[in-house]
């Protein structure tokens, strides 16, 4: 399961499988599904050259993405990505997931980052697993961090060192 730079050809594929996890209301915080062109600005900002994006395909066809951004925009904390990995609703359990955050680590360590870190809500076993598969640890939960269709949510913390 080769991962590969995501392109701006890319950016359909990957808005359709970004917007599975976020109809899937496991995944995310976020609400508003993507356009392309949300995908598209994304990957041509300046911020992608430090932070990669990745996806997985399987016979000629996008099945995964996992992708960096800058954790904050404190000038100190400039080496460490806020990821996230998504995979297309048919296509989960197969392993796909785990080949593109394995390449994505790959990548941001390459990039210059020294950690990936991210926000699981607790619930979310399937990411918890994967995590913690590829090396991260758990930091520890986040109580009532933000709230989804209204209702406050747990997160834990993950990390790891690249
Ligand atoms: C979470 C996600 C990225 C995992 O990718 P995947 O390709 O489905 O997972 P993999 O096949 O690589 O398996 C990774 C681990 O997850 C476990 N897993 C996969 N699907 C699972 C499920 N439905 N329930 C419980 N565990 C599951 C696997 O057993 C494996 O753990 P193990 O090594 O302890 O057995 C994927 O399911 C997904 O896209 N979910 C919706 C979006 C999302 O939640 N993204 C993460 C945001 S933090």
């Amino acid at each position: 399961m080769p991962a590969r730079s995501a392109t701006a050809a890319d950016a359909s594929a990957i808005a359709q499988i970004y917007n599975e996890g976020i109809a899937d209301r496991i995944a995310t915080f976020e609400t508003r599904l993507r356009t392309p062109e949300d995908i598209r600005e994304r990957l041509n900002s300046p911020q992608a050259a430090q932070h990669p994006a990745l996806v997985v395909e399987e016979g000629g066809k996008v099945v995964a993405f996992a992708w960096s951004a800058p954790y904050s925009a404190r000038e100190v904390y400039a080496g460490i990505g806020d990821h996230g990995v998504y995979v297309a609703r048919a296509a989960r359990g197969q392993g796909y997931g785990e080949a593109a955050l394995r390449a994505l680590m790959a990548a941001a360590r390459l990039a210059g980052l020294h950690k990936l870190t991210s926000r699981v809500l607790t619930e979310n076993t399937a990411s918890r697993r994967l995590h913690i598969r590829c090396g991260f640890r758990e930091v520890g939960v986040h109580q009532r961090h933000a709230q989804l269709d209204g209702v406050w949510r747990d997160v834990v913390t993950v990390e790891v060192l690249l």
